[in-house]
């Protein structure tokens, strides 16, 4: 953004900064006229600390960003990852349940549909216990997802909160990290021979992701006395490096193609969610692909005024440009929605956190908050406590689901009204001279001494999301909302959103420190530091 509109930013947090959340809930026709609805979801931003004045202004901002031109241009397939020269064309992966016309390229399209069969045909293998063309194992009852970052968050979410959309066919795991307690933990427990390991790397040369695979290769080939061929049938490998899966040894026949085109974090349209599809079968599969391109279809049509994604984009740079907080957390009523803040850690922060434009030159504003949370209830009773009375104000996105998928109607009022009670109480608070009217016992000084620490000070923003029901569809809805909010921080804040430099450092130097570890190199080449936290783990063996 330019020095000028952050100006006319800092001018209408002056003017808000003198108004409580309190008087702006209490305006007439607020909370219509702040929420809206695409699909099977509805966003609630009334208790966002934001007037009609300031909102304009951050669409006039958003407006001279030619954030709609941009969005085309993603959606067409132009080059938008500058720094690796790449589209980002997530969005053509479930532009075949889009209703508008298909911006992307014909081959694109068309390749994308190729996958999406092999997938069904795979996943039909896969349930009806039939080989499918794939030479595949039979009997699978239990499928392993090795694959981190992109290749795990969003497949685990969409396992996890689709299970009462599940078929029923398979158990699915997961297994990102290097950490070898729960790749021993999952050879203790499954049967190898019944056991399907999907290779789920992009570039198949993610460390954690080769290591657990020759792992879990050994595994399978040791159950089956060392037959090699007969364990290689229950691998199958996703990436866009064919070639890579190849060399590790699985066929062509296994491996599904995923693409340059799609980053990791924006992969589970694509075969990266081969793992969902044999969990909610393929029809299933489809709906969380057709949810997606509703959220799509309304990005590219609804005004910004209208606009779910860019709300929720522009209340975002708000509170992080005008207001103020370094951090954002994600409070899912609802236990298998318990992965949302971990995925969209990812989406955000490694899309986002970054102070470098594609030009070169540093950005002008605060980018990224810290994204974090845990569902609700739980979170009420552990760190609710510093959101309603820390000296930090914490924006807060609360995400909750209207219909159960269950018939325990008393625990899901329950939950519900926690939900919305916190809302309440973040923005509405309590003075403390209603908090001195209900302090009875004590002295004056000790009654106005505990009003003090039971007052809250409220005024603390939050947004309210409210799926219909949590089904693929939904599901679906609630990814492509936030990706495309992600996008469209990125365009104001002027950093590339599809690439992620800042996890590589990390990278090569364990790579350098893995044979000081292992004694196999000297430690001279490092820092003090760690060479001193090397000796430590040494003396220790
Ligand atoms: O290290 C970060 C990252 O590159 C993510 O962007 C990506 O989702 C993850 O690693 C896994 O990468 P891959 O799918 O290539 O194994």
């Amino acid at each position: 953004m330019l020095e000028a509109q952050l100006a006319r930013l800092a001018a209408d947090a002056a003017r808000l900064r003198a108004k409580h959340l309190r008087d702006l809930i209490a305006e007439p026709g607020r909370a219509a006229r702040y929420t809206h609805r695409a699909g099977p979801l509805l966003i609630d931003f009334s208790r966002q600390r934001i007037d009609d004045a300031a909102l304009e202004t951050l669409g006039a901002i958003a407006e001279a960003s030619r954030w709609d031109d941009a969005r085309d241009a993603m959606f067409r397939g132009d080059i938008v990852n500058a720094s690796e020269k790449r589209p980002a064309l997530h969005t053509a992966l479930r532009a075949s349940e889009s209703r508008l016309p298909i911006l992307a390229p014909r081959n694109v399209f068309a390749e994308i549909g190729t996958t999406l069969e092999r997938m069904g045909a795979l996943v039909e293998a896969v349930h009806t216990s039939t080989d499918g063309g794939f030479d595949l194992a039979r009997g699978i009852t239990d499928v392993v997802n090795v694959g981190i970052g992109g290749s795990d968050l969003g497949p685990r979410l969409a396992v996890e909160a689709l299970r009462h959309s599940a078929t029923g066919h398979v158990r699915c795991h997961f297994l990102p990290n290097v950490d070898g307690h729960r790749t021993a933990d999952l050879m203790r427990t499954l049967d190898a021979k019944k056991t399907l390991v999907l290779l789920v790397s992009k570039s198949f040369t993610t460390q954690e992701t080769l290591l657990n695979g020759s792992v879990l290769r050994k595994w399978l080939g040791n159950a089956y006395g060392g037959d090699r061929a007969a364990a290689d049938r229950h691998l199958v490998a996703v990436s866009a490096n064919v070639e890579g899966a190849r060399a590790f040894g699985i066929p062509a026949a296994r491996v599904l193609p995923m693409w340059d085109f799609v980053g990791g974090r924006y992969s589970v349209w694509s075969a990266v969610g081969l793992v969902v599809a044999l969990s909610i079968g393929m029809p299933a599969f489809r709906a969380f692909l057709r949810g997606a391109a509703l959220m799509d279809d309304h990005f590219r049509t609804a005004p910004w005024r209208e606009n779910l994604p860019v709300l929720l984009a522009l209340t975002g740079v708000w509170n992080r440009n005008a207001l103020g907080p370094a951090s954002e957390c994600v409070v899912p009523y609802h236990d298998y929605l318990a992965e949302l803040p971990s995925f969209l850690q990812q989406l955000e922060m490694e899309s986002l956190g970054k102070q470098i434009t594609p030009e070169g030159t540093r950005v002008a504003q605060r980018t990224v908050p810290v994204i974090w949370g845990n569902v609700g209830t739980n979170a009420q009773h552990a760190f609710f406590q510093a959101l309603h009375q820390g000296t930090d104000v914490v924006p807060v996105e609360l995400v909750g689901v209207v219909e159960p998928s269950h018939a325990l109607g008393e625990n899901h009022d329950a939950l519900l009204a926690n939900l919305l009670a916190q809302a309440a109480a973040l923005a509405l608070g309590k003075t403390f001279d209603e908090a001195l009217a209900e302090t009875t016992r004590g002295t004056d000084a000790e009654r106005r001494a505990l009003a003090a620490q039971r007052t809250f000070p409220g005024n603390r923003p939050s947004t309210t999301i409210l799926l219909d029901a949590l089904t693929p569809e939904s599901l679906g809805a609630l990814l492509a909302l936030h990706e495309h909010k992600v996008f469209v921080q990125a365009v104001l804040w002027g950093v590339n959103a599809f690439d992620q430099w800042g996890v590589e450092l990390g990278k090569t130097l364990a790579k350098a420190i893995e044979p000081v570890l292992t004694g196999e190199a000297d430690a001279t080449r490092l820092d003090a530091s760690t060479r001193a936290l090397i000796e430590a783990i040494r003396s220790r063996r």
